[in-house]
């Protein structure tokens, strides 16, 4: 067979996700090629440490040990970048990659999230490509399809579960009913979390993949507008107990929205209906929904993370560069983006689920009623149960309100001496947007 074409890859970053595209790269070679029509050469490999023990077939032979060399080599025709971190040598090799004319495969979403304007410019000006399918939801082909097969859609809303480990850690404590603290040092013994999970838990792992979703739907750019962002570290089971009370379950979820030419863009805990989609997603797994017009809503599951599901999502983009397809890296011109104004999140409107441990003693409920009402929060539901002979929890569904007078009540009602612990404040989701 006559090759279209001959490419020479470069690999940079060889740990968890790199070691398994090693393999892929090495073990399918026949089979990429009868798919692309094309050939490649795995002709670099580098990554820190040399002496490492990597069960990698001919890794020594590939070895280069300055990565940074390689995006000026002329030999060099693909760099796949998975080294990992928004700064530091991801960022240059990168960034001289794509001025070198090289075609950049990355699984860098911190590295997109924060400097994909500038490298999507690059790689437009160059004419070569710049492909981050695996650093948003591990091996689901979103951005893809998102650039390519919805590409006739006015999209208008995104949403969904956008961390694996959170997801996880949320479901192990409704299954097991450990609290927050046990069931994270499990995960990180298993592996479902990384020894530092502090991206994960505040929300700031979600946010970045949030913003690059909707930059690619709304043409906008990859966004750095001001978000709502609020983790998981405050949610225990007692929450998750009392969600079931009401029907409901707790998902981190990820939503951004378009209304009235403003970006609302809002990662945060929130309580869904118990008998929903997005509340049947489990364990590592991720959801997407987009919604847009003419399409209405589509939906997307799979696992987020993990060496399988990414190095599906890194191959995926690899076959696009074999097959010589060259395209605009965030599917529009980066020099024609849509200007949106931000969504004052104050304006926003909403349901609330408020959890308060309070010293058990007269007059308190009464305290926290009238505030409630000073604030203009009216009451749909209360529970007061005891903990001990002298505390107990209050759990407070609200009817909608603004969320400026929520936060005013919190405020208000923080300051008083019998409240024992931070009050835990979620969000109940609007049942006609899911
Ligand atoms: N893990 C996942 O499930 C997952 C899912 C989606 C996306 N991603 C993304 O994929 C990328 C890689 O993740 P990973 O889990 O494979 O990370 P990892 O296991 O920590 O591997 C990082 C690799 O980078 C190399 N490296 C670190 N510093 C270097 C330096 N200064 N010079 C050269 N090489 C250096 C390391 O070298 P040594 O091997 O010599 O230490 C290692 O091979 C990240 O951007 C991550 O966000 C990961």
């Amino acid at each position: 067979m006559k090759y279209y074409n001959n490419f020479n890859i470069a690999l940079v970053g060889i740990g968890n996700i790199g070691s398994s595209v090693y393999n892929y790269l090495v073990q399918k070679k026949n089979y990429l090629i009868s798919q692309t029509g094309s050939n490649y050469n795995l002709k670099y490999v580098s990554a820190k440490n040399l002496k490492k023990r990597r069960h990698l077939k001919n890794i020594k032979k590939k070895w280069f040990s300055n990565p940074l060399k390689l995006a000026h080599k002329d030999d060099v025709d693909i760099i796949i970048e998975l080294i990992g971190g928004s700064e530091g040598i991801a960022k240059k090799i990168v960034f001289s990659a794509l001025r070198n004319k090289k075609h950049v495969i990355t699984a860098n979403k911190e590295l997109i999230f924060k400097y994909g304007n500038e490298l999507a410019k690059i790689a437009q000006e160059n004419k070569v490509n710049l492909l981050f399918e695996a650093s948003v939801g591990g091996g689901i082909p979103v951005i893809k399809s998102i650039k390519e097969s919805l590409i006739s859609n006015n999209i208008f809303h995104i949403y969904g579960i956008l961390n694996g480990t959170t997801n996880f850690i949320l479901t192990e404590i409704e299954k097991t009913k450990k609290n927050f603290s046990t069931i994270l040092t499990e995960a990180i013994k298993k592996g479902y979390a990384e020894p530092n999970p502090t991206k994960d838990l505040n929300g700031e792992d979600v946010k970045s993949k949030l913003s690059i979703l909707s930059g690619l739907c709304f043409k906008s750019g990859i966004l750095s507008n001001k978000f709502e962002v609020q983790g998981i570290q405050n949610i225990d089971y007692l929450d998750i107990e009392y969600a079931k009370e009401f029907k409901l379950k707790i998902k981190l979820l990820a939503i951004s929205e378009v209304i009235n030419n403003k970006i609302k863009l809002r990662v945060h805990p929130s309580l869904i209906p118990e008998n929903s989609d997005l509340a049947k997603i489990d364990g590592a797994n991720n959801a997407i929904v987009i919604e847009g017009q003419p399409i209405g809503k589509i939906v997307y599951q799979g696992l987020g993370a993990g060496k399988g599901p990414t190095t599906s999502s890194v191959i995926s983009d690899l076959t696009s560069v074999l097959k010589s397809e060259i395209s605009l890296p965030f599917g529009y011109d980066i020099n024609k983006v849509k200007k949106y104004k931000t969504f004052d999140f104050n304006n926003h409107h909403s349901k609330y689920y408020l959890r308060l441990t309070v010293r058990d003693k007269a007059g308190v409920l009464s305290i926290i009623t009238n505030i409630l009402s000073s604030s203009n929060v009216s009451i749909q539901r209360i529970i007061q149960n005891p903990i001990n002979f002298n505390q107990a929890s209050i759990v407070i569904i609200t009817h909608k309100c603004m969320e400026k007078n929520i936060k005013r009540t919190i405020h208000k009602i923080s300051s008083k001496n019998f409240i024992l612990k931070k009050i835990v404040m979620i969000r109940i989701r609007d049942e006609k947007k899911l």
